[in-house]
């Protein structure tokens, strides 16, 4: 696969996307440790639904997650609801191989991703949503700079459980203390 050096970072690279990857997300997107932190795992996710929705993500701004040694792609990140006039944006990410979990990729991958919205797509403050058992995903935000802002309680019902959904934001001044230490 054709992949090119947008965002570079320590361990990763962000790359466009490259549409003819959507075998491997479908797989990805298929596998219920994956998908049920992203609340994805109601949906159906098949090959043809898969290359379509690449192709729109591929047109904004969402990144594919390349392994800087090997060139492979390890998984996706992306800004979405995006306000120009406000200038804030939502960020999202998931890491689909999971050999790469815990190994510090996904802040790697974040970090870069937040500097460009922050130098590039001028943004003034990034949130995110995470679910509260997610403590992997809330551990790598936290080294990203991201405080908990607030909780819609009890709003995700998974595994027999009530969960909360956390959200999290940051500024452009308190990304640039973090990067700039
Ligand atoms: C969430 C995700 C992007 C994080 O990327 P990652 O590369 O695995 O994370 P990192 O290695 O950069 O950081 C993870 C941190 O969490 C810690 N951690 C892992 N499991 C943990 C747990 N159960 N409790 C607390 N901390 C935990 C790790 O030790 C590490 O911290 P450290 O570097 O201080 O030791 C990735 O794991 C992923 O894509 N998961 C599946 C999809 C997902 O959850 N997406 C996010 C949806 S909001």
């Amino acid at each position: 696969m054709r992949y090119f050096k947008k965002l570079v970072g320590e361990k990763c690279y962000l790359s466009p996307i490259n549409i003819d990857d959507h075998e491997q997300y479908t797989e990805w997107l298929n596998d219920l440790e994956i998908t049920s932190n992203l609340g994805a795992s109601r949906g159906v996710i098949a090959l043809n639904t898969e290359r379509e929705y690449l192709e729109k993500l591929s047109r904004e701004h969402n990144y594919a997650i390349i392994d800087k040694e090997t060139d492979t792609l390890i998984g996706n990140c992306g800004f979405h609801k995006i306000d120009t006039i406000s200038r804030n944006a939502e960020i999202g990410i998931f890491i689909g191989n999971k050999d790469f979990w815990d190994r510090g990729y996904g802040t790697d991958a974040m970090k870069q991703l937040m500097k460009y919205g922050f130098d590039h797509l001028n943004f003034r403050n990034i949130m995110l949503k995470v679910f509260s058992f997610n403590e992997r995903a809330m551990a790598s935000y936290r080294k990203c700079g991201f405080k908990e802002i607030g909780r819609r309680r009890n709003s995700i019902l998974m595994y027999g459980k009530e969960y909360d959904d956390v959200m999290m934001d940051i500024l452009d001044d308190e990304f640039r203390k973090l990067i700039n230490n």
